[in-house]
């Protein structure tokens, strides 16, 4: 299973119930990498997407205890339990978990591939993405070239569990 994540040089992922900056060129590639895929979310960020509504051309599976929230065209899923259960449906290469903080927290033991494009910036952020270059189970296998919008640096990196998956 995959995380992907934007991260700034604090890990941080968000304030305020947003993302901390939008990059065209990261978004381009989380769309492409995530299409016709199945993306894994909490109820706080399928709400921070525009309109609310799930990502086109993908299989939404969403968390949330409260059992009065049906969006439309996403799988709700109650518990961590269920949503595994549901997931099981899928090639795990195709699961992206994609945020938010409490998601990647919850799913992060299940997951042995993450897609992180790392913001070489620290912002005010009220949350947060484990930092996985002080785990032990995690490696950097790849980091691509320095990349810039406006004066922001980022690279995309994709970083590899090394031992601990929980199955
Ligand atoms: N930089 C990035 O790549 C990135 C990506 C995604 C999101 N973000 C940012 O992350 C922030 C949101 O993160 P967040 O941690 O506040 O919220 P979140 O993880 O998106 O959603 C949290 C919600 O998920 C549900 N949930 C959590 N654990 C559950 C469980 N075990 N069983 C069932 N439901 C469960 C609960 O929904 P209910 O309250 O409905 O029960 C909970 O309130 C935003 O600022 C967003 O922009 C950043």
């Amino acid at each position: 299973m995959n995380l992907i994540a934007a991260v700034d040089k604090n890990w941080a992922i968000g304030n305020g119930g947003r993302l901390l900056v939008s990059i065209p060129e990261d978004q381009r590639l989380f769309r492409e990498e995530t299409m016709g895929k199945v993306v894994v979310m909490g109820r706080k960020t399928l709400e921070s997407l525009p309109g609310g509504q799930p990502l086109h051309g993908r299989t939404t599976v969403v968390l949330s205890r409260d059992p009065q929230f049906q969006p439309k065209g996403a799988v709700v899923c109650r518990s961590l339990e269920e949503a595994l259960e549901e997931l099981k449906k899928y090639p795990s290469e195709d699961i992206f978990v994609a945020g938010g903080q409490e998601i990647y927290e919850l799913f992060l033991p299940y997951c042995d591939v993450a897609h992180i494009t790392y913001i070489d910036y620290g912002y005010e952020a009220d949350t947060r993405f484990p930092n996985l270059d002080e785990s032990e189970e995690w490696r950097m296998l790849l980091a691509g070239e320095e990349q810039t919008y406006f004066d922001l640096c980022y690279e995309f990196r994709l970083y590899r569990r090394v031992k601990g998956l929980r199955k």
